[in-house]
């Protein structure tokens, strides 16, 4: 097995128990260095960089840029060049140890991106050099610069999609695409409401809910620039756009005369601002609870369970891929669709800046910033 052991150890934990066999092969006495990055003596030709963490704590701090070894590519193997992979709160949060699955330390972070296939084991069948792959699962370690990575580990993607499209479509938009597609039978006309609506996970709910004729009540922070945020989200086809004070003001039911009571609230958020958004539920209306970048708990009304019998459900799309890695079709079907959108011009990638990898530092200080509006994304 060439995977760099690094990689091995983190998806022991996190994805698959191939991992475990790498584990039991490391000799006892590896030391916290670069050398415990190899597992397979003789096999490793050249190095590739890399940013790892060795202890949990604040990301610039903790994470350094490092080469590390890129073992030859076996059999059932395919050599990457990552090419672009954004800096999402779980990678944060990961790098934090406060995150709900964690990697053995040492470990490389991120979880998604876009790579190119250079170079295809004997037994691959599925992919060839010049292929366009994300991760089919977390804990990859996708901020680095190549990788030799199970056929497996893999799924194709079209390469005449944008760049930033493609390194962001693993995680966001397929959270919004099953929020939208497995709770409620939405119909055109039918309304969504979502706080945190301008991050990565709200900008493709717009635009997913906008190609099928569903509105959207697209609720964010206050701001200075919230004009100019606004407008961009509904240029992307959001229907309202307040602020999260409007939610419990009157002018929410002039909104209401023109818009139809949501069947689903999507929260991000938690604390008041979940509380606000089920408010406005329709009777036996769905909300789904995918993010907590308040940090706060989720309170729900006893009314809104009594009189309007809400269903207050989660959403986590590293489950749902773990759920369908036996029916390869359904991830397949799913990043179809999507990349039909994105062809179609009717799914962006969201407002990113991008960073060369050797400026990860200021990467990851921007991507804690808060009212940035913009996904950091590291180009290898
Ligand atoms: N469950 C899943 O499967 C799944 C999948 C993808 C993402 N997520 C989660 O979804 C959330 C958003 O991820 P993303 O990649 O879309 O994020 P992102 O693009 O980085 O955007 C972060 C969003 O969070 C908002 N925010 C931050 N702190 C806030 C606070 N204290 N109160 C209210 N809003 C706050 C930001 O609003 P401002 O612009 O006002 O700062 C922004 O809208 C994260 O919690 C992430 O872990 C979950």
């Amino acid at each position: 097995m060439g995977l760099p052991v690094l990689s091995a150890i983190f998806r022991s934990r996190v994805v698959c128990q191939r991992g475990f066999v790498a584990i039991l092969n490391c000799p006892k006495h590896m030391k916290a260095s670069v050398s415990l990055f190899s597992h397979s003596a003789g096999r490793c030709t050249q190095t590739c960089q890399a940013l790892i963490y060795r202890k949990h704590g604040d990301p610039s701090g903790v994470v350094e840029l490092e080469d590390v070894p890129v073992h030859q590519t076996g059999a059932k193997e395919v050599l990457v060049k990552l090419l672009a992979s954004p800096i999402n709160p779980s990678d944060i949060n990961m790098i934090q140890g406060t995150y709900s699955i964690l990697p053995d330390l040492p470990a490389i972070g991120g979880n998604e991106g876009v790579a190119q296939v250079i170079e295809v084991g004997s037994q691959v069948k599925s992919l060839k050099a010049g292929d366009w792959v994300i991760p089919r699962d977390a804990g990859l370690g996708t901020w680095r610069t190549e990788a030799v990575l199970a056929e497996d580990d893999v799924i194709s993607v079209p390469n005449d999609i944008p760049l930033l499209s493609a390194a962001t479509l693993g995680v966001n938009p397929c959270t919004a695409i099953r929020m939208l597609s497995d709770f409620e039978d939405l119909k055109p006309g039918d309304s969504v409401i979502q706080n945190a609506a301008n991050s990565g996970v709200g900008q493709a709910v717009i635009q997913i809910a906008a190609a099928r004729g569903i509105n959207t009540i697209n609720v964010i922070r206050d701001r200075p620039d919230f004009t100019q945020l606004s407008d961009r989200l509904k240029a992307m086809g959001a229907s309202h756009v307040i602020k999260e004070e409007s939610l419990r003001r009157p002018e929410m039911k002039e909104l209401f005369k023109t818009c139809s009571k949501p069947k689903l609230a999507l929260n991000g958020v938690g604390g008041k601002s979940a509380t606000e958004l089920l408010r406005h539920l329709q009777v036996g209306g769905s909300m789904v609870t995918y993010g907590g970048m308040s940090k706060q708990p989720v309170t729900i009304p006893v009314s809104a369970l009594i009189f309007k019998d809400v269903k207050v459900r989660g959403f986590w799309v590293t489950q749902w891929k773990k759920d369908h890695t036996h029916n390869g079709k359904a991830f397949r079907a799913m990043l179809d669709e999507l990349c039909s959108l994105i062809q179609q011009g009717k799914l962006t990638a969201p407002a990113c800046t991008e960073v060369r990898i050797q400026d990860y530092k200021k990467a990851l200080d921007a991507a804690m910033q808060p009212f940035s509006s913009r996904k950091q994304v590291l180009i290898m």
